[in-house]
């Protein structure tokens, strides 16, 4: 802990051995689940207290987890921001409470000096480049309809703005329609159910916010009779290992890749701040494209 290391000669064990408190937002998808994992490992693997909370997709729920390890006096508090406004209080407290705050994933757009960094994905640039792969699998031509994350999320709104910008450089693709799937697999399901019945036979593409949307469209509009990833291109973000499986099958047409498994940088980030180092404001994570021609061989190195 800090006192530790302010404590005459202690051993590197010792000064390691933190107490991190995590409000994760729930465990809505895969690759939320993979990331609880990667942080799990590795608090395990360095042998430290991990106290952990599931919001259940609340951020009231992830504010009384905050305040909660603000009164245990923990080292350090880790958050994946379930919607990116209404922070600064929980984080001021934090603040005079001496306790760094780690964004994980999803950034927030409260005063910047209430937290030490955002450890995560460039959102704009995946939805960018999820334009641009979605574009080509329908040959610059057509209608799409967007599965929405969950509203207010930077990692919905985000990637929303990104394929919005994109958008303008190809004149005769469109948006006809857009609603929240949650980014939740059984609610992309029921949101592409719903596209389809009104717009069936003008839907040319989807693009969801996450994969798990985008495995819910595949069986939405297997169910309508249609071949998803042939009939109705289909675009997702994450990269989750059952994408790679659709694309294999030709159901799938692209992911580009968001990084989850960030448990070895947000500690390394934890530990120098509890010494009372600086770390980057953002530290970005490097992620890749992958569309449908490269999953086969991608398919066995994927980890979640
Ligand atoms: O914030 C990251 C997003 O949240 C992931 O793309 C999605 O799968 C998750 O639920």
């Amino acid at each position: 802990t800090a006192q530790a290391s302010e404590a005459a000669a202690p051993s590197t064990e010792a000064a390691k051995k933190l107490v991190i408190g995590f409000a994760q937002v729930g465990a809505e998808s895969a690759w939320r689940t993979a990331e609880t994992q990667s942080i799990k490992d590795e608090a395990a693997k360095r042998g430290y207290d991990l106290k952990f909370s599931d919001a259940q997709q609340k951020q009231e729920n992830q504010i009384k987890a905050i305040r909660s390890f603000i009164q245990q006096k923990v080292d350090a508090i880790v958050v994946a921001p379930a919607v990116s406004s209404g922070w600064d209080t929980v984080f001021k407290e934090a603040q005079d409470a001496k306790i760094p705050v780690i964004l994980v994933d999803r950034g927030v757009d409260c005063d910047p000096s209430l937290y030490s960094t955002f450890i995560g994905s460039d959102f704009i640039e995946e939805g960018k480049n999820a334009c641009i792969e979605l574009a080509k699998a329908m040959g610059e031509k057509g209608n799409i309809v967007e599965l929405q994350g969950s509203v207010g999320a930077s990692a919905a709104t985000d990637r929303q703005k990104g394929f919005a910008e994109e958008l303008k450089n190809h004149p005769d693709l469109k948006i006809i329609k857009t609603q929240s799937g949650d980014f939740a697999r059984a609610k992309g399901k029921e949101v592409m159910e719903s596209f389809l019945k009104s717009d069936g036979k003008n839907i040319q593409g989807v693009y969801a916010h996450n994969d798990d949307m985008g495995m819910g469209a595949i069986q939405a509009i297997e169910e309508a009779g249609l071949k998803p990833g042939v009939d109705i291109k289909i675009v997702g973000v994450d990269g989750i290992k059952d994408a790679f499986q659709a694309m294999v099958d030709g159901k799938y047409n692209a992911t580009v890749e968001c990084n989850p498994l960030l448990g070895p940088q947000v500690f390394d980030a934890a530990e120098t701040l509890v010494k009372g180092g600086t770390v980057e404001k953002w530290i970005k994570s490097q992620e890749g494209i992958y569309p449908a021609d490269k999953a086969q061989e991608a398919l066995p190195n994927r980890v979640y």
